[in-house]
């Protein structure tokens, strides 16, 4: 009997409600993902009007990928109509899974599942998309912890592969390997992380940025160049600071302070006074105009 092998984790039945709470870029990219994988999707935002509008937007989104014949027209249809803007958390009660995408701020996050705690099922699974906030620390005013993982999604979460599917000390073996089938099921390419700072990607990717900025505030070169370099010649697919103006300022800022913190305030991982300048000033990027670059009237320029 020692050939046994262990059975493998099933995702979510097509038919599992799945709710996404925070209708943000991140949300609505991952709630595109799963009616499109079949699920009813919920959505929750704490703006009134915020998931009406990103569901919306999605629909746009799936009526494009049929004009480009990546979906049939009927498959677009079907999955438009199961995105329902949920009211509050009160209509979640019928949840297999509920994906949060809220601010990334760990009282936020553990406040909002404390409450949903109160609302669904116990076999309700829990995903935080955060980027950087310790799993084990989300977790831990919970009445269940083992029912929460990081479903960790990247930015556009339609088109980018990678999922990181993150264990805090408590979470259940289970969880995540349902999170990680369901993932695949979803078309996706998880993988397993443990709850570190960061986790896998953003850690690794906190250089990228922090080293193009101190070039910056060194003057060692203008953001446009070192954009340039890196993308055309250094084979990424995004110089630093246009992605940075993608990812948002606000949202990066967050997790390189939160980074920061969880390593004791290692110098490595220092926060640039130029992003706290942009995120004091409003500038968030993309999302609202202005960053490192200005888009407001359609074209991209390096900001004066
Ligand atoms: P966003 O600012 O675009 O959206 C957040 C949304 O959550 C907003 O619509 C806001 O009204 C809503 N919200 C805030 N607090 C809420 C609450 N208590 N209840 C319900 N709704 C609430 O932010 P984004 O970029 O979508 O990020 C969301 C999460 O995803 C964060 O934890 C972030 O770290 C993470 N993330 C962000 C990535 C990015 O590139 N922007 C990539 C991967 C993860």
């Amino acid at each position: 009997d020692t050939q046994h092998t262990p059975p493998r984790a099933v995702p979510l039945e097509p038919s599992a409600v799945v709710a996404v709470v925070g209708a943000g870029a991140m949300g609505a990219g991952i709630a595109q993902v799963a009616a499109a994988a079949g699920h009813l999707v919920k959505l929750v935002d704490a703006r009134e009007g915020a998931a009406a509008a990103a569901i919306d937007g999605i629909r746009a989104q799936y009526r494009k990928l049929a004009d480009k014949s990546r979906m049939t027209a009927e498959a677009a249809e079907a999955a438009g109509r199961r995105l329902v803007a949920a009211a509050g958390l009160g209509d979640l009660a019928d949840a297999a899974l509920v994906v949060e995408a809220i601010v990334e701020n760990l009282e936020a996050k553990r406040t909002l599942y404390r409450e949903l705690e109160a609302i669904v099922g116990d076999d309700c699974i829990f995903g935080t998309n955060t980027s950087s906030i310790s799993v084990t620390s989300i977790g831990a005013t919970l009445r269940r912890p083992e029912r929460l993982a990081g479903l960790h999604f990247f930015n556009p979460a339609p088109l980018m592969a990678l999922v990181e599917i993150v264990s805090g000390l408590a979470t259940d073996k289970a969880v995540a390997d349902t999170l990680f089938a369901t993932a695949e099921a979803w078309g996706k390419t998880p993988v397993h992380a443990r709850s570190t700072p960061g986790f896998i990607v953003n850690r690794v990717a906190r250089p990228y940025y922090a080293e193009a900025l101190r070039v910056l505030n060194e003057g060692g070169a203008d953001c446009a160049t070192l954009d340039a370099l890196m993308r055309d010649c250094g084979g990424f697919r995004m110089g630093p600071f246009e992605l940075m103006d993608m990812i948002g300022h606000d949202v990066n800022f967050a997790v390189t302070r939160s980074v920061w913190n969880a390593f004791y305030n290692d110098p490595r991982f220092t926060p640039s006074l130029i992003q706290q300048e942009l995120v004091d000033a409003g500038f968030y990027g993309r999302k609202n105009g202005r960053g490192f670059f200005d888009y407001r009237d359609g074209a991209v320029r390096p900001a004066p």
